[in-house]
C-alpha cells in the first residue's frame, strides 16, 4: 500500500522534474520501498505535454543507470495537492506559480526540493535547458544530493 506520494515540478517537465523523479525513484527502489512510496513529476508550463524527456536529460541519466524513457509530460493542476504529500519545486519561480494555484489549507505540501538537502548550500536547482552538457551532470548531482535527503526525511517521518 502507497503511503506517501511526491510529485516533483518543474518549468517544462522535460529536464529536472522527470530527472529527479527518475533518480528519486531509483533511490526508493534500491531501498525496497517502492511498495510504500510513489512518485512523479510535472510542469507549471504546457509547452511539452506528451513529450519524452530532453535527450541530454536521458542521456545523462542512462549514464547514471536511471531510465528515463518512460516519462511524458504532463502539467502540474490544483487537484495535485490533495493527492501528492510532497510537491516540490526546483526553483523560486516554480514554488511561486505553483503556491498560486494551490487550493486553500494544502500548502503544506508544497516546498523547494532542495529544502530537505541544506547541507548542498544551494536551494533551487537551476534550469539546464539553454546551457551546455555540464549543466545536466550539476543537475543531476543536485538531485542525487538532494533524493538522498529527501528519503532520509521520508523514512524518518512516516516509515
Ligand atoms: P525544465 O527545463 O523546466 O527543467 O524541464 C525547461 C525545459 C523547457 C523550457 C524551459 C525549461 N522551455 O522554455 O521550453
Amino acid at each position: 500500500m502507497v503511503l506517501v506520494n511526491v510529485l516533483f515540478v518543474c518549468l517544462g517537465n522535460i529536464c529536472r522534474s522527470p530527472s529527479a523523479e527518475g533518480v528519486f525513484r531509483a533511490h526508493v527502489q534500491r531501498e525496497g520501498l517502492s511498495d510504500l512510496i510513489a512518485v512523479d513529476s510535472a510542469g507549471t508550463g504546457d509547452w511539452h505535454v506528451g513529450h519524452s524527456p530532453d535527450s541530454r536529460a536521458r542521456a545523462a541519466a542512462k549514464r547514471r543507470g536511471v531510465d528515463l524513457s518512460g516519462i511524458r509530460a504532463r502539467v502540474a493542476r490544483p487537484e495535485d495537492f490533495h493527492h501528492f504529500d510532497y510537491v516540490l519545486a526546483m526553483d523560486h519561480e516554480n514554488l511561486a506559480d505553483l503556491s498560486r494555484i494551490c487550493p486553500p489549507g494544502k500548502e503544506d505540501r508544497l516546498a523547494l526540493f532542495l529544502d530537505f538537502a541544506p547541507a548542498l548550500g544551494q536551494r533551487q536547482v537551476p534550469d539546464p535547458y539553454y546551457g551546455g552538457s555540464q549543466g545536466f551532470e550539476d543537475m543531476l548531482d543536485l538531485i542525487e544530493g538532494g533524493s538522498r535527503e529527501l528519503l532520509a526525511h521520508i523514512r524518518r517521518t512516516h516509515l
